[in-house]
C-alpha cells in the first residue's frame, strides 16, 4: 500500500542543489525569478502520480460488468418515477457534475444549469453534486489507497459499493418514496431491484457480468442474478473506469517539461508554499481526505440537525465536534464543476481564492475564529498576480479523459428500460464537454 506524501527527498534535492550552486556560479539568489532556472518542483515537492485503482476482491473490472454499470447509471428505470438516473446528476458534458449549485433531483426537467422543478412539493438538494470522476480514488483516514474511500461530503458512506444503493432511497434524488410511499431503505431498493428483473437485457447482462453468481443461482444458492449485491458492484465497477490521469499536470509530473507554462509552475509553487492550499489538497488526488471546519456561508435549504443549515460531518456522527466540517474535496477537474463548496456559495475559482487569501471571508455566522480551522485563520497576502497563478494552476488539473476509452464518457443511445437514457436528453455520445 502507498501513502499519498508531500514530502521533499532530501539526499537527492541536496545533490540538485549543489549542482545548482556549482552551475549558478555563487549562488547569487534571483528572488525576481519565480521559478529559479531549472529548478525541479518534482523532487522538491515530491509530486507523484495517481497510483493504480484497488479493488474489492470480489470486484475486479470486466468489460461486461462496466457495461451494465453504464446502462444502470444512465436509466433512469431506476429512479421513483422512472424520470431521473445517476447521469442527471453527474453528467458526462458536466464532467460527471450538473454545473448547477443544487441539484434538482426527480420532478425536474432539463439538463444541467437549465434544469427546473415542475413540482413544487419536492426541493432541491442541499448539496452541491460532486463529479463522479475520480471518485474511486477518494481515501479513508488512514491515507492509504483503498477501494473503500469516504463518499460524500460528510464521508457517511465507504466505497462506490455501499454508496450505489443511496441515491435511490432518497426523496429528493430519484423519489425513492415513490413505491407506494415506502420509506424503508431495503423496501424501495427491492422494488428497484424487482423492476429490473422484469427486464429481459438486464437478466441476461447481469449473468454475463457475474458468472460465478449465475451458477449460484442455477444451484439455487442463490434467490436471483439481479440483488442490491450485483446491482452495486455493476454500478461501482463502470464508475472505477473513471480515473483521469492525464491533465497538464500529471504530464508535467510523468516528465514533460512543457506541460505547464511560467504562470501555471509560479502558481503550484505558490499552491504548496505561500498559499498553503497543499496543507488538505495533498497528494495526487489533492485532498487529504480530514473533515475540516472551513466555515464558508450556507447557502440553500440545510440538512436535517439544524433547520435550513447543514452541519457537515455532524449529520452523519451526531457528534458536536464535527460540527460544520465538510470533507476536503478533490481539486482535479474543479475548473469544469463550478459552482465551488459544498454549498455552490463560489461561482469561480478566482472567489475560492480570494475566501482564502482574506483568512476565509465571507464566513457561516456561527463559525467563529476558535471553529475555524487553524490553518485558515491567518490572511496569505496574495496580490493580483498571485491569485491568478494559483488559479491557473488550478486549470492545468482538467483532463476530462482524454486517456480513456470515449466509450465510457458516452451516454448509453438506448437503455435495457427503453426509457430514454438521462431525462430530457440523448446526445448519442456526442462527446461534448471533453
Ligand atoms: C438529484 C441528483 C443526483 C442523483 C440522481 C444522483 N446523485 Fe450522486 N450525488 C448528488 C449529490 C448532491 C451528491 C453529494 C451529496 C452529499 O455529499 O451529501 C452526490 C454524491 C455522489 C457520490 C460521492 C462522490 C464523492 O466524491 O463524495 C457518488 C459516488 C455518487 N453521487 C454517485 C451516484 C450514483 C451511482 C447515482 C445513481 C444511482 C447518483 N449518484 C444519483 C446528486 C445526485
Ligand atoms: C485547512 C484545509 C484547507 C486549506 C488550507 C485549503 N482548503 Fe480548499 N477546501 C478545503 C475543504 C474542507 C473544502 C470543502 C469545504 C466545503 O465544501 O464546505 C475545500 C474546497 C475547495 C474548493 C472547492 C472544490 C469544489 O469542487 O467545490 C476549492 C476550489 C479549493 N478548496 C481550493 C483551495 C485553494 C486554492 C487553497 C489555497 C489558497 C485551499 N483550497 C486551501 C480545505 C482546505
Amino acid at each position: 500500500m502507498r501513502r499519498f506524501t508531500q514530502e521533499a527527498c532530501q539526499p537527492r534535492r541536496l545533490i540538485f542543489l549543489l549542482l545548482l550552486l556549482v552551475f549558478a556560479g555563487c549562488g547569487d539568489d534571483d528572488d525576481s525569478n519565480p521559478v529559479a532556472v531549472n529548478e525541479d518542483l518534482r523532487e522538491k515537492l515530491n509530486l507523484q502520480p495517481l497510483p493504480p485503482v484497488m479493488y474489492p476482491p470480489d470486484n475486479e473490472p470486466r468489460q461486461e460488468r462496466i457495461s451494465l454499470g453504464k446502462l444502470l447509471f444512465f436509466d433512469p428505470i431506476i429512479s421513483g418515477e422512472k424520470n431521473i438516473a445517476c447521469g442527471t446528476c453527474h453528467h458526462p458534458n458536466f464532467a460527471f457534475a450538473d454545473r448547477r449549485q443544487f441539484s434538482a433531483g426527480v420532478s425536474g426537467e432539463g439538463l444541467g444549469p437549465d434544469r427546473v422543478l415542475t413540482n413544487a412539493t419536492i426541493s432541491l438538494e442541499p448539496r452541491n453534486s460532486p463529479t463522479i470522476l475520480n471518485a474511486a480514488m477518494n481515501l479513508d483516514e488512514s491515507g492509504l489507497v483503498t477501494h473503500e474511500g469516504f463518499q460524500f461530503l460528510d464521508g457517511r458512506v465507504r466505497g462506490l459499493e455501499e454508496q450505489a444503493s443511496r441515491p435511490i432511497t432518497s426523496r429528493v434524488e430519484m423519489r425513492g418514496d415513490g413505491f407506494g410511499g415506502a420509506t424503508d431503505r431495503a423496501v424501495i431498493v427491492d422494488s428497484v431491484l424487482a423492476r429490473l428483473r422484469e427486464v429481459p437485457e438486464y437478466l441476461e447482462r447481469f449473468k454475463a457480468a457475474f458468472p460465478v453468481e449465475a451458477v449460484e443461482v442455477e444451484d439455487g444458492e442463490r434467490a436471483s442474478i439481479i440483488d442490491s449485491s450485483t446491482y452495486a458492484r455493476a454500478i461501482a465497477c463502470y464508475e472505477r473506469e473513471l480515473v483521469t490521469r492525464n491533465s497538464a499536470y500529471d504530464r508535467y509530473v510523468s516528465g514533460d517539461d512543457n506541460a505547464l507554462n511560467a504562470t501555471e509552475l509560479h502558481g503550484l509553487e505558490l499552491f504548496f508554499g505561500k498559499a498553503k492550499c497543499g496543507v488538505c489538497h495533498a497528494g495526487p488526488m489533492f485532498s487529504d481526505y480530514r473533515f475540516i471546519v472551513q466555515g464558508v456561508p450556507q447557502e440553500g435549504g440545510g440538512k436535517d440537525i439544524m433547520p435550513g443549515d447543514d452541519t457537515g460531518r455532524e449529520e452523519h456522527t451526531l457528534d458536536t465536534r464535527d460540527r460544520y466540517a465538510f470533507r476536503t474535496l478533490t481539486l482535479r477537474n474543479v475548473e469544469l464543476t463550478p459552482p465551488y463548496m459544498h454549498d455552490g456559495c463560489f461561482e469561480t475559482l478566482e472567489e475560492v481564492v480570494r475566501f482564502y487569501n482574506v483568512g476565509s471571508f465571507p464566513r457561516h455566522p456561527a463559525v467563529t475564529n476558535d471553529l475555524l480551522d487553524p490553518d485558515l485563520r491567518d490572511p496569505l497576502g496574495l496580490d493580483d498576480e498571485e491569485v491568478d497563478a494559483v488559479v491557473a494552476f488550478m486549470k492545468t488539473l482538467t483532463d476530462m479523459g482524454t486517456g480513456l476509452d470515449p466509450y465510457l464518457l458516452q451516454v448509453p443511445k438506448q437503455v435495457p428500460s427503453g426509457l430514454t437514457p438521462v431525462f430530457g436528453l440523448n446526445d448519442g455520445g456526442s462527446g461534448k464537454g471533453r
